[in-house]
């Protein structure tokens, strides 16, 4: 089994991101051979800033290490190491519908947040599903907001196997997990470096975690009252790291009433803070070590490119070329 998944180099990397698509990749790569990469030439589509984009691929590297992603399993390299995926694009776009891409739910939420909708940005998916049939995968682990590329690039491959020859392209499946499919932010919402809801992955300092976890929204129930824990985004957070007994507990200790929203913030943050520690101290070492960070990229990419080496030998030829 082949299991590939991407994340953009695009800003701070939240626990959304984590339990969405980090977790589980990383928790994959002991049951296939798994594939990983820094989605740096996706990042173009809205980040600007060379300067801003080399420092977030590092940090991206540096972050995804850390919290347990195992060069030693896992072919971990940053996209544009591979250019090959950038002609597979444009191979597949000339099977690609424009109206599967007019249908694209995430270019139609970038361009109203007020993202200027270039080709690139509405190419997107194209390129995602370039990335995936080019490791010939099975798996791809992501969250719930990823669900329409994959059905984009199962599409694709489709078009391109039809037109071409049956088994030329792998279909592949995503694999999202219920549980864990849309971490809500501060505000309910899906947790979001683009709505300002988010709770990074490595805040800064304690006290700077411990302040954003006091700003989830809550109701105005009364300390005293009984209070639904299915309703509270402070419970559904709480579910992603404490044990069952513990959600029991505090789900149990919400419908008694008599603690305010303040002290159940304060389990969550403690929680947190435990989860992450070992992570954390990972990064601190890794943030010193510049040269162990290119030389895993280096040998991803070396990994990487030959098999994307041997797919496009096949397309080529497929398509007459
Ligand atoms: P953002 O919405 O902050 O820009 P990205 O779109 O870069 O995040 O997402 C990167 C990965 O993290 C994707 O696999 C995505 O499905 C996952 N992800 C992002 N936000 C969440 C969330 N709130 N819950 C679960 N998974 C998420
Ligand atoms: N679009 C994905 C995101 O925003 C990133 C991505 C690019 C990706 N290529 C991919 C994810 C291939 C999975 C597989 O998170």
């Amino acid at each position: 089994m082949r299991i590939l998944s991407g994340i953009q180099p695009s800003g701070r990397l939240h626990i959304g991101n984590y339990f969405g698509m980090m977790e589980p990749s990383i928790r994959l790569q002991d049951e296939g051979e798994a594939y990983y990469f820094i989605a740096d030439y996706h990042a173009l589509t809205s980040t600007h800033d060379p300067a801003a984009l080399r420092e977030n691929v590092r940090n991206l590297a540096i972050d995804f290490l850390a919290c347990g992603l195992d060069p030693g399993k896992a072919t971990f390299w940053r996209q544009s190491d591979v250019p090959e995926v950038t002609e597979l694009a444009w191979i597949l776009s000339c099977v690609t519908p424009m109206g599967l891409l007019e249908r694209a739910v995430s270019y139609k939420d970038k361009v109203s947040q007020g993202l200027s909708p270039s080709h690139g940005l509405f190419a997107y998916p194209v390129l995602q599903a370039a990335d995936i049939l080019i490791f010939d995968s099975n798996v791809v682990p992501v969250g719930r907001d990823q669900k329409q590329h994959l059905e984009v690039t199962r599409d694709i491959a489709q078009k391109f196997n039809d037109r071409y020859g049956e088994g030329l392209l792998v279909i592949p499946e995503p694999r999202i997990r219920e549980e864990t499919a849309m971490v809500p932010g501060l505000d309910g919402r899906k947790m979001s470096k683009s709505y300002d809801n988010a709770i990074d992955l490595f805040e800064e300092t304690e006290k700077k975690l411990r302040s954003k976890i006091m700003k989830i929204v809550t109701d105005s129930t009364p300390v005293e009252a009984s209070k639904d824990p299915e309703e509270s985004y402070i419970v559904q957070l709480y579910r992603l790291f404490a044990t069952p007994d513990e959600v029991a507990e505090m789900e149990a200790s919400f419908r008694a009433g008599g603690q305010g929203y303040g002290h159940y913030k304060q389990q969550l943050f403690e929680h947190v803070r435990d989860h992450f520690a070992p992570m954390r101290e990972r990064r601190e070492a890794l943030l010193k070590d510049a040269a162990y960070i290119d030389d895993v990229l280096a040998e991803g990419a070396k990994k990487a490119h030959a098999q994307a080496r041997r797919t496009m030998d096949r397309v080529r030829a497929a398509v007459g070329m």
